[in-house]
């Protein structure tokens, strides 16, 4: 891979003399055989600077729900642009694209903008303490929230750390006495967290698909058992929604899992590709912002630009049928790769929900973050790099996203590709 991407890695170190780290998100240094330089992506593809091609399967970490430059999209921010790229104040697109939200998303009331995911999740935060003038939230160990400073908390971490004990990820970060942590799926550690700290819990954070370690679904049951138990205490419950929104359904993990939360945070698929975050709640915690007791704020907040490319992408999202086929191809993939590693021998399990999903070289599937543990990571890594030499880009991580532009096509050549890699 060395040799086909010179241009990549030239550019990689003049980037990191100006740019910190060489990357503008921490966790695209982990790329192998070093961080790619891209140059343009259309639809499933993606070309580098060298001009090798590649069929995406990272999709830029889950936005692309449409591929690379979907054409409605491109088009309704180049009309937008030409009118005014922002105002810092109130225009149409905003209560259209809310109007929309609204009546697709079940807990969606009312909503409020902002830019990325991580915003979006430290005002879900603020908000549940204001209305329940409780100082804690509940998270389960591995989920991730963004990189704020309440939420960045026991999301990577090695076996040895203690279980349910919150821990920082990097240094610098506030202190977390704030925040309880929990093993995803495991029932009886939050009823015992209740017990112990019920009257101070403000909230339940997660994600509803545990996509950030492993795509884990919830065992059946558990987001009901969430539902219940944070109704029981007056606790807000938040579904995490920023990779299963707009992806494992058109009205999220809360629709196709049918639990409704008290509060959504969205960003990625929403807005195909444009910073857009949403944080979606019902009106009685919602109206806590609507009053200005609770500060949402942002210079480019609601900006037009990204507010176009939504009401595009909704519009497309909104078709018949668009998600039973990105779940087909995704489920044809991923029985595909797991056919095929397991056929050359590779223990191998792969889980998620159609259109997001993990493949990892491990013996039984995940329940928790602590089990993907267990996965050999270095062979995925291998793997992985196989994969790009042969023109297919996945995520370092084990996460594949399928996008409305992936065919059957794409797929079988993907799967062809992957029997030469291995
Ligand atoms: C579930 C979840 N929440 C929050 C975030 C943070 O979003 P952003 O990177 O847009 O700040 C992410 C990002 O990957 C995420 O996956």
């Amino acid at each position: 891979m060395r040799a086909k991407t010179a241009g990549s890695w030239a550019r990689y170190e003049r980037s990191q003399r100006s740019l910190a780290g060489g990357v503008s998100s921490g966790l695209r240094r982990s790329a192998r055989p070093y961080p790619l330089f891209y140059e343009r992506g259309a639809g499933s593809r993606i070309w580098d600077v060298d001009g090798n091609e590649y069929l995406d399967f990272g999709l830029a970490w889950g936005p692309l729900i449409l591929g690379h430059a979907p054409a409605s999209v491109t088009a309704a921010i180049v009309e937008q642009a030409g009118k005014g790229l922002t105002f810092g104040a109130q225009h149409e697109l905003e209560y259209l694209v809310a109007e929309k939200l609204t009546a697709i998303v079940p807990c969606a009331d009312l909503v409020a903008f902002s830019n990325a995911g991580t915003d979006v999740v430290n005002v879900a935060l603020r908000l549940a303490r204001a209305v329940t003038g409780r100082p804690k939230y509940l998270k389960f160990e591995g989920h991730y929230h963004g990189w704020g400073d309440q939420a960045l908390v026991s999301y990577r971490f090695g076996v040895e750390h203690p279980v349910g004990v919150a821990g920082p990820v990097g240094k610098g970060q506030l202190p977390h006495d704030h925040v309880l942590v929990a093993e995803w799926n495991d029932r009886a550690a939050v009823e015992e967290l209740f017990g112990t700290h019920g009257a101070e819990i403000s909230m339940v954070a997660c994600e509803p698909l545990l996509a950030n370690s492993g795509c884990i679904p919830a065992e059946p049951g558990f987001l009901e058992f969430l539902r219940e138990i944070t109704t029981r205490y007056g606790t807000l419950l938040l579904f995490d929604e920023v990779i299963t929104g707009f992806r494992v359904a058109l009205d999220g993990g809360q629709g196709r899992y049918g639990v409704t939360p008290d509060l959504a945070t969205y960003a990625k698929a929403v807005g195909a590709g444009t910073p857009l975050s949403v944080l979606a709640g019902k009106r009685e915690y919602m109206d806590a912002i609507s009053r200005g007791e609770v500060v949402h704020a942002g210079t480019l907040n609601g900006n037009p630009l990204a507010l176009a490319a939504a009401g595009a992408a909704l519009e497309e999202l909104s078709e018949p049928g668009f998600y039973e086929r990105i779940h087909g191809l995704g489920n044809r993939l991923r029985a595909g790769l797991e056919g095929l590693l397991r056929a050359k021998g590779h223990a191998v399990v792969t889980t998620g929900d159609g259109p997001v999903f993990q493949v990892a070289f491990q013996e039984t599937a995940p329940r928790n973050y602590r089990e993907t543990m267990a996965a050999d990571k270095g062979k995925y890594s291998d793997f992985a790099i196989g994969l790009l030499n042969e023109g297919i880009l996945v995520l370092p991580d084990g996460r594949w996203y399928i996008s409305g532009a992936h065919t059957v096509a794409d797929i079988d050549a993907t799967l062809a590709a992957a029997g030469r890699a291995l």
